[in-house]
């Protein structure tokens, strides 16, 4: 197989930026500002991949709008991550002929996730005519020459091959928050979890380079973002790939030795890989937020061996309880699934008993789906879908008594936060780790850290008051 990675040169990408200014100058031909619309599915990944898209669509001369109705363009960047996510786009996807009825000049393109699985291509070739654009993540980098193919040939482009992946710096970004977010530091994944359709459709594991990836948070904190999120499949192999001798944990405490007042996480992290090292630089660092995701996807070994995922029960326990000697106040996620094929009742007791002994702040649930071209879906799978959404139902009531729990135990404690906007007549704001507080206060406050006591908690959210704490 194909390693090396790609990177698409200057001239690559100044080329898509003529690209651009061909479809900015047939605009101004027409004589109005177009309109473009991007909903975005899945998970962080495909939302950073929509600020490229807005970037790029921006770049072209379109106003980004918030409903596909009217709109000159709309993409459709979706997850193929279960059956449910695909079975929602094909249901967005047959609305969209009505609006395209109404607006017949609309040109609808998918792109994401499930443009990377030939299957997914062939149907919309075949039964979704009013598609005019089809395009894998490993294409996104040549959005404005799809974009500018469609409306200039009036014909439909495919762009699906498959591929190892690229990076391509220098995308023009439009994000969606001023204070928060989100830098991709890899890209793809080489970890064959059994279940999981990620590595086939975002290609292998691969590093921005270093110096890359601390121009852009320089640029984000001297902006005022406060809260920057690093994105990877397996952040832990962050730099395995590259020249440079560099690793995750080097690269966190790079960026925190950023001079300004902000946090960083990051998601996601493998239980294989992530060990001593990184706890500890978290523990060092104070602008590494004490907040850990770390899937255990069950807590059976045999189920874990058959779903590849290299490490066992107790391996997941013993990272744990390093991570939680040396951050107390570390506030731990995961994601958990059940009914993975072949999964006996014991083997799911075994998930029920590692959610009480690690008690995590909250988690991610879900029954396994099978992915057409996976492992695990050619493997037997006697148990039934009513079994297994008892057991999903008693795993959530489980979690959520958990969750609950801890949330009481915030009352009467005082943290500090940062404030990212209102809702209902609140100021919103965050824990370290993450957690929703409602409050009351001036909307000047938004932006800012404070420090906020907890008065009272629900299973999924605080409320609070303003502390005199400094
Ligand atoms: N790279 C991340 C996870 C990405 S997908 C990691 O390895 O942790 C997010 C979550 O979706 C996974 O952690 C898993 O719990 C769930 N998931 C992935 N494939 C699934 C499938 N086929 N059925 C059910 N859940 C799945
Ligand atoms: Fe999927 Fe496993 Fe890769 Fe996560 S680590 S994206 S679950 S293959
Ligand atoms: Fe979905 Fe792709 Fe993310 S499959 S979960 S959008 S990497």
């Amino acid at each position: 197989m194909n390693t090396k990675t790609t990177v698409i040169s200057e001239s690559e990408l100044a080329q898509q930026f003529a690209f651009c200014d061909k479809i900015s100058a047939y605009w101004r031909d027409e004589n109005r500002t177009p309109a473009a619309y991007v909903e975005t599915y899945g998970c962080q990944q495909n939302e950073a991949d929509s600020e490229k898209l807005r970037g790029y669509l921006t770049q072209c001369g379109y106003a980004i709008v918030q409903e596909a109705e009217g709109a000159d363009v709309v993409v459709m960047n979706t997850c193929a991550i279960r059956e449910h996510a695909e079975q929602r786009v094909f249901g967005n996807l047959g609305a969209l002929t009505h609006t395209k009825k109404r607006h017949p000049a609309q040109k609808i393109f998918l792109c994401g996730c499930m443009a990377g699985q030939q299957k997914v291509s062939e149907r919309i070739r075949k039964s979704y005519p009013y598609v005019d654009g089809v395009f894998s993540t490993h294409h996104l980098w040549q959005f404005p020459e799809i974009l500018w193919n469609v409306l200039s040939r009036k014909k439909r482009q495919f762009y699906v091959e498959d591929e190892p992946g690229s990076i391509s710096e220098g995308i023009p970004q439009v994000r969606d928050n001023t204070l928060k977010a989100w830098v991709s530091i890899m890209y793809g994944c080489n970890n064959f979890c059994t279940y999981c359709i990620v590595p086939y459709v975002r290609g292998r594991e691969r590093s921005r380079k270093k110096e890359d990836i601390l121009a852009e948070c320089r640029e984000l904190i001297a902006k005022g973002y406060k809260d920057i999120t690093l994105l990877g499949q397996n952040v832990n192999s962050y730099g395995k790939d590259l020249d440079e001798n560099v690793d995750f944990s080097d690269l966190l405490a790079e960026i925190a030795a950023i001079e300004g007042d902000f946090l960083i996480r990051f998601m996601t992290s493998h239980p294989r890989d992530a060990g001593k090292k990184l706890f500890d630089t978290m523990a060092a660092n104070p602008k590494i937020a004490k907040q850990l995701h770390l899937p255990f996807q069950s807590g059976s070994s045999r189920v874990l061996k058959a779903m590849n995922r290299h490490y066992d029960r107790e391996k997941y326990l013993e990272s744990v309880r390093y991570a939680k000697s040396v951050m107390p106040d570390l506030v731990l996620t995961s994601d958990v699934i059940v009914g993975f094929p072949g999964e006996t009742e014991e083997e799911f007791e075994q998930t029920i008993s590692l959610i009480q002994q690690v008690r995590y702040d909250s988690l991610f649930t879900f029954i396994f789906s099978p992915r057409n071209g996976t492992p695990a879906a050619a493997m037997d799978d006697p148990t039934p879908k009513e079994e297994k959404s008892r057991r999903f139902d008693r795993l959530c009531a489980v979690q959520n008594a958990i969750s609950e729990q801890i949330h009481q135990e915030y009352v009467g404690k005082t943290f500090r936060c940062l404030v990212d906007g209102c809702d209902k007549g609140f100021l919103t704001a965050r824990t370290e780790g993450g957690r929703l507080v409602r409050f009351e206060g001036n909307a000047e406050l938004i932006g800012s850290f404070q420090y906020l006591t907890v008065t009272g908690s629900t299973t999924w959210s605080l409320t609070g008051t303003l502390s005199d704490k400094e």
